[in-house]
């Protein structure tokens, strides 16, 4: 039985290895040899230069896009034909129709099929929980609830499914996965990250890839992706987006790389860089990361792309360069290939200062022949060279049924019971329910930012026939065994989330009337720097909210639609039970309401630490002395929930926990082996994560990390043993100068209750 497990997992782990795209192919280099030789100085820089649809689009006097949108043909054959630009970004102000998408694409893809240019148009875009930006498409939770399924399958069948609705809508580059480590929760993009845990990180993020970019090849149905923000981004000291983050060289080798680093491992073909800065260093001046590490020391063969408008940044916010030229040459020498200007007229000076750098040798050709090498293999690699590379007609399966399922299944299992006091949950469907809350009757909540438009709280863009978790709960229990009262609302005022409570005594009337009273809380949509906020607390009214529902003496359950921990502290301990969404998209609702009715067991588990207390934000893998109590106790690290939290209705029990030995020799592996049982009337999901801490090292090691995790599915009284294999690269860290370095001793391996030691000989 654990031989044919252990092959099971070999398996597996061989599937998993073959499923990457090799970017060097022989013949597409020689292809590229003959035609970067007739390309002209301005043709290559041309390449190397990315400018948004806005760009291109048909204004009105009063210089607004028109609507719907136009494409101005004599802007598009200047950016294409003088200025020989290689890539467009972007939707307009808001989500297009498929229609519109194929509108677009055939015009632009026009002037390569009719041969006026002799390189297509790579066409960028961020479909970042599925294509938010084409009307109808199939919406998934975020990648924090991603992350919070700890299921990497699902998390490769997301890519899948978003690659295939991308192509269908014309696009073959998806600005995605982010990889940015969630350890900053002021941060306003937290959503969009996988979590606190590179290792988790790591997982989910290679199997998104995957799923993007498919298996050997990336064929009509998958797109390139493109991991950002390398690196750093996500750990502003202020919490405000692009604002300066400070990391040490150990934390960046621990922390901050190693999702990018599997992920390039993996056959990613571009990366995007980060736009703020690290240790004073610009992410687009970093010759050590985008040249040293990236592309010398991991062979990174794809393209490096700026974030929006970065070269102006370096001269203007960061004032690293004299003027653009200067930071132009900058950022190129730097290691960026590709530049996100992205507005007209900016795209024409920074082609006409590329070329003048480059005649005036302050980019050699030589770099600047590396960039457009690597752009042109990205383009020949995708299929773009092919003319009818375009085509939206052959995507019948677009929202498709199946793809829809499994957008429901991702929300299923990524949707995390915190609390359920009494046994709540599941509820009955007879019981009288009143839901309030600001998060209860709009789509916006359950989708957040990136959704139809960049901010996401435009409601008339909701996708049609896609429920709110108002409209979810009508389905289920009827509209009179409902009884909804918002009672609060929140809103933006000068910039910042703002919220207040709105009449009161019809929430308090119909409290008498229920069984139990469901309160959805949350934030206001929002991202990058609109997104900044100044306070980690939930708003003062939703937190007032709830403790006028306890007064009630009526059961209450939360249920939090948050891009981030929001300190909820003062309204913990009376919550019944406490259900955490994250951002789930457009069947969370849908999703909510089978878990909350038991239709389906709770599986999600957090992927981040819930801080209690916004002064104290710590992570699961802390040193030891950070549990250090005042009393000289170690127990003071005491988050709201920790990493890895999450409850069941069936939670399985673990049994037994075994190492098939008990010293490692380099090159050996360990296998560790845990009994779980089901007892439980149905069957259940669990995670299993297996954490090491080395017990004594040269510098302060981190408390635990997770080293290994699985999902498995238990059925109704099921015993099963889980099989890992460890092996001494789950047991390095860095040093202080960012070495990775492995030492001999005592490890000790923990598994839920269970613990077991090792020694590394
Ligand atoms: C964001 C990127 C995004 C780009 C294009 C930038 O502002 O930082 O994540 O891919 O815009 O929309």
């Amino acid at each position: 039985m654990l031989k044919s497990l252990f092959l099971v997992i070999m398996m597996i782990l061989s599937v998993q290895a073959k499923s990457q795209i090799n970017l060097i192919n022989q013949d597409i280099e020689r292809r590229i040899d003959e035609i970067i030789e007739k390309m002209s100085l301005e043709e290559k820089v041309g390449q190397s230069c990315q400018i948004t649809l806005d760009a291109i689009l048909k204004r009105d006097i009063s210089n607004n896009v028109i609507e719907p949108i136009q494409i101005d043909t004599q802007k598009l054959t200047e950016a294409l034909v003088k200025y020989r630009i290689g890539s467009i970004l972007n939707v307009g102000a808001h989500t297009l129709s498929i229609k519109e998408w194929d509108y677009i694409h055939k015009n632009i893809h026009r002037y390569y099929r009719e041969n006026i240019i002799s390189v297509p148009i790579i066409y960028g875009i961020d479909a970042i929980h599925g294509v938010n930006y084409t009307v109808g498409a199939t919406l998934f939770p975020h990648e924090i609830a991603l992350a919070a399924s700890w299921n990497p399958e699902l998390a490769k069948q997301f890519g899948e499914i978003t690659a295939y609705e991308t192509r269908a809508s014309g696009i073959h580059w998806n600005f995605s996965p982010v990889l940015d480590l969630g350890r900053q929760p002021l941060w306003s993009r937290f959503f969009e990250t996988l979590g606190e845990d590179p290792y988790l990180a790591s997982e989910m993020g290679k199997a998104i890839v995957n799923g993007y970019q498919g298996k050997d090849k990336v064929d009509a149905y998958h797109v390139a992706a493109c991991l950002k923000h390398f690196v750093g981004y996500s750990n502003p000291q202020s919490g405000r987006d692009r604002t300066p983050a400070w990391i040490p060289d150990k934390m960046m080798a621990e922390l901050y790389l190693p999702p990018f680093k599997a992920a390039v491992e993996q056959g990613a073909l571009t990366l995007m860089i980060n736009s703020g800065d690290v240790n004073a260093v610009p992410g687009h001046l970093n010759y050590e990361l985008l040249t040293k590490i990236l592309k010398e020391e991991w062979g990174f063969k794809g393209f490096t792309v700026s974030d929006w408008e970065d070269f102006d940044f370096l001269h203007n916010i960061h004032n690293t360069a004299d003027d653009i030229y200067d930071a132009i040459i900058k950022g190129f020498n730097a290691g960026v290939d590709m530049s996100m200007v992205p507005y007209s007229p900016q795209y024409k000076s920074y082609c006409e200062l590329m070329i003048r750098a480059v005649k005036e040798e302050k980019i050699k050709e030589e770099r600047l022949n590396d960039a457009v090498r690597r752009i042109l293999r990205v383009k020949l690699l995708i299929g773009l060279f092919e003319k009818n590379s375009n085509q939206a007609e052959n995507y019948n399966n677009f929202a498709a049924e199946n793809h829809k399922k499994l957008a429901l299944d991702a929300a299923l299992e990524s949707i995390t019971l915190l609390k359920n006091d009494k046994n709540i949950l599941p509820l009955s469907a007879d019981k009288k329910v009143l839901l309030a809350g600001p998060c209860s009757d709009n789509l916006i909540y359950l989708n957040g930012a990136w959704t139809h438009t960049w901010q996401g709280d435009d409601a008339k863009y909701n996708t049609v026939g896609a429920k709110n978790i108002k409209e979810a709960f009508q389905q289920k229990i009827g509209k009179d065994k409902l009884l909804f009262s918002k009672a609060c609302e929140l809103y933006l005022e000068k910039g910042y989330e703002s919220s207040k409570l709105v009449n009161l005594k019809e929430f308090q009337k119909y409290a008498k009337k229920a069984d139990v009273i469901v309160l959805a809380l949350g934030e206001y949509p929002s991202t990058e720097k609109p997104g900044d906020i100044r306070s980690l607390n939930l708003s003062k009214e939703q937190l007032e909210l709830a403790k006028i529902a306890y007064a009630t003496k009526k059961p209450v359950i939360l249920v939090l639609t948050e891009a981030r921990p929001r300190i909820i502290r003062e309204i913990v301990d009376e919550a019944t039970a406490i259900v955490h969404t994250y951002l789930p998209g457009d069947f969370g609702g849908d999703a909510l309401i089978k878990l909350l009715y038991g239709e389906a067991d709770f599986s999600g588990r957090l992927p981040f630490t819930y801080h209690k207390y916004d002064g104290q934000i710590e992570f699961y893998d802390h040193p030891r002395s950070v549990a250090k109590s005042k009393a000289g106790s170690f127990d003071a690290f005491n988050p709201q929930w920790e990493f890895g939290y999450g409850l069941s209705y069936n939670m399985p029990e673990y049994k037994s926990l075994n190492l098939d030995k008990t010293t490692l020799k380099s090159g050996e592996s360990i296998r560790v082996s845990a009994k779980l049982v089901n007892k439980g009337k149905s069957s259940t999901k669990e995670v299993v994560q297996l954490y090491i801490s080395d017990l004594k090292a040269s510098s302060v090691p981190a408390g635990k990390r997770l080293c290994a995790f699985r999902k498995v599915e238990l059925k109704a009284g099921e015993e099963r043993i889980i099989d890992f294999l460890i092996s001494e690269k789950s047991l390095y860290f860095a040093d202080a100068n960012g070495k990775m370095v492995l030492e001999k001793g005592a490890f000790k391996i923990s598994l839920k209750n269970l613990s077991a030691e090792f020694k590394l000989d």
